[in-house]
């Protein structure tokens, strides 16, 4: 089958049970990618699956044939960090980190949809991601400010 991860097409054989999560790490290293649970419970696999936020560890890999997955490989760049990875750089937003690509992803859905979220909102939005280390303040305060230094951006 054709998996597209990141604008990439790659052409893969693939069991009928693996999990995307596996694809992604164990096959095209792209490791950004966590798995923590393993089971749908907190989030630190999340991607995004034709710009809806996923658990990867729950979705099979044969499932996504024909869609478009993007992983927080893809969003910014080392010389060109995108917005959300400023800003929880900004805001000091991690502890151990293990959270922290999910997080993005989830938030990067959430500002795609939701541009100028309220508190509420992005913490809402960001409710499928747990963070052990109990980073959420800085979390939040961290996509609050992504979404302005994004309208800043669109505004420029
Ligand atoms: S590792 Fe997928 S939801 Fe926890
Ligand atoms: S920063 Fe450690 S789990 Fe979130």
């Amino acid at each position: 089958m054709r998996l597209t991860v990141n604008g990439q097409p790659y052409d893969l054989a693939i069991a009928g049970h693996e999990s995307l999560v596996a694809i992604l790490r164990g096959r095209l290293g792209l490791t950004g990618t966590k798995v923590a649970c393993g089971r749908g419970e907190c989030g630190a696999c999340t991607v995004l699956i034709d710009g809806k936020p996923a658990y990867a560890c729950l979705t099979l890999a044969a499932a996504c044939e024909g869609a478009a997955v993007s992983t927080i490989e893809g969003l910014g760049a080392a010389e060109r960090l995108h917005a959300l990875q400023q800003a929880f750089i900004a805001h000091d937003a991690l502890q151990c980190g293990f959270c922290t690509p999910g997080q993005i992803m989830a938030a990067a859905a959430l500002l795609a949809q939701t541009p100028r979220p309220t508190e509420a909102e992005v913490r809402h939005g960001m409710s499928g991601n747990l963070c052990r280390c109990g980073a959420y303040p800085k979390i939040v305060r961290a996509v609050l400010d992504a979404a302005q230094r994004l309208e800043a951006a669109r505004g420029a």
